[in-house]
């Protein structure tokens, strides 16, 4: 194999002859005529792969052509084996190729699509030629017949007194499993949007629930407020009071949302309690009291049988927002954090809206006075962590009130 006329009885239909007819190294001429024997050898075997060799220059030219091309690979492109190259180039859709991602983790899938292939050809020439093979997957659109896929996998040898870079490979038709490839990709996207649509879904229910819930305990708290002739503007700032406080307690914004709302129903147990004792204009004595006492349980009893959190947390509040600190309220004598949060918190801002709001028995208290009030009551009635913090509210307490100040009702709080 010394020169050019050595070659002559290898050209065949398989083979376009450009690097043994062309002025080449022998090195490289030896290679390729090597190679055309050892791949049509492997090519009249039983073995389904497809071999070819392609070749790039790799001076200024860059052409690519297929230099040798087997019989199986030419029969299903329909065409010579000088033609590959540009069959190749007009009708691949797609290129895909897998490596592992960072951490041997996730297989990651790389997709270029046929306009991105003649921009990227460089970069993808250089990536073969440093790792030395190249492996993909090409989609390819063959004139009336459907798309079909190549799987190609290669070993590329650079000849560098030639400026010429050589690939031997061979293709496998694998349209099989990528068609199902896509069909589980399709299946996965249908199931991410059938899950997004029912998520919205979940999510429209659950805003809707929760308006029914405001709506329903927003009318059970306006209910016993007019059995007990007490302004809405109670329960208004209180549910502000209360805001700003949980705030100051740090507790999350869910809990800030529940604790705002769920203070409404504080009293709604009152809907239980006969009129004469709750629109009393006097004092109440002893008994009267002891019935009025009984609206806390009368509330958790409304409000308990539910899971929501609001409910759950109302009926908290409507149960424990007349226990103190020390032990000394009702209606169970809970002691500092056996009474939940919510509790204490809805305890300091009733009794300073009680304070600082006319009664028929008794003048609106100054705000300083109530505060003061407070003060004295911390560790006794309150909790004195969040009586303290209310205390360093004082100034968004006050704007509280004076937004929501409002007429004389009767009642007792
Ligand atoms: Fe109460
Ligand atoms: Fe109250």
């Amino acid at each position: 194999m010394s020169n050019q006329q050595d070659f002559n009885w290898i050209f065949d239909r398989d083979y376009c002859g450009r690097i043994l007819q062309g002025e080449f190294s022998n090195e490289l001429k030896k290679r390729v005529a090597e190679s055309i024997l050892l791949f049509r050898n492997f090519n009249v075997n039983v073995n389904p792969s497809m071999p070819y060799i392609s070749a790039w220059r790799e001076d200024a030219d860059k052409a690519i052509w297929y230099e040798f091309a087997g019989n199986r690979l030419l029969y299903l492109l329909g065409c010579q084996s000088c033609e590959v190259a540009e069959i190749f180039r007009d009708s691949v859709l797609q290129r895909c190729s897998y490596q592992y991602g960072s951490a041997g983790g996730k297989i990651k899938k790389r997709i270029l699509e046929h306009k991105d292939l003649s921009c990227i050809q460089d970069e993808l020439r250089n990536e073969g030629k440093t790792k030395g093979t190249v492996e993909a997957v090409y989609k390819i659109s063959l004139p009336n017949r459907p798309a079909i896929w190549l799987k190609d996998q290669a070993s590329v040898e650079s000849f560098p007194v030639d400026h010429i870079c050589l690939s031997f490979g061979s293709l496998t038709d694998v349209t099989m499993e990528m068609q199902a490839e896509e069909q589980h990709q399709l299946e996965e996207q249908a199931l991410r949007s059938l899950h997004a649509e029912l998520e919205l879904k979940i999510e429209k229910q659950n805003k809707e629930l929760w308006k029914m819930q405001l709506e329903m305990i927003y009318r059970l708290a306006q209910a016993a407020q007019l059995r007990d002739k007490c302004t809405g503007m109670h329960i208004t700032k209180m549910s502000h009071y209360c805001d700003i406080l949980s705030e100051a307690a740090g507790l999350s914004d869910e809990e800030r949302l529940l604790l705002f709302h769920a203070t409404s129903m504080h009293d709604v147990g009152k809907l239980g309690i006969a009129e004469a004792i709750l629109q009393k204009p006097g004092k109440l004595s002893g008994q009267e009291f002891e019935i009025m006492k009984t609206h806390s349980i009368i509330g958790a009893k409304l409000l308990s049988g539910n899971d929501s959190p609001l409910l759950k947390m109302a009926k908290a509040i409507a149960l424990t927002h007349h226990e103190s600190w020390d032990g000394t309220g009702y209606p169970h004598g809970l002691e500092h954090e056996e009474i939940p949060i919510s509790g204490r918190i809805a305890a300091i801002c009733d009794v300073f809206d009680a304070l600082t709001s006319a009664r028929p028995y008794k003048k609106a208290w100054q705000p300083e006075e109530a505060f003061a009030e407070v003060e004295r009551s911390m560790g006794t009635k309150f909790d004195p962590e969040l009586a303290a913090l209310f205390l360093e509210k004082k100034s968004n307490i006050e704007e509280i009130q004076q937004r929501f100040a409002t007429e004389v009702v009767s009642g007792h709080a």
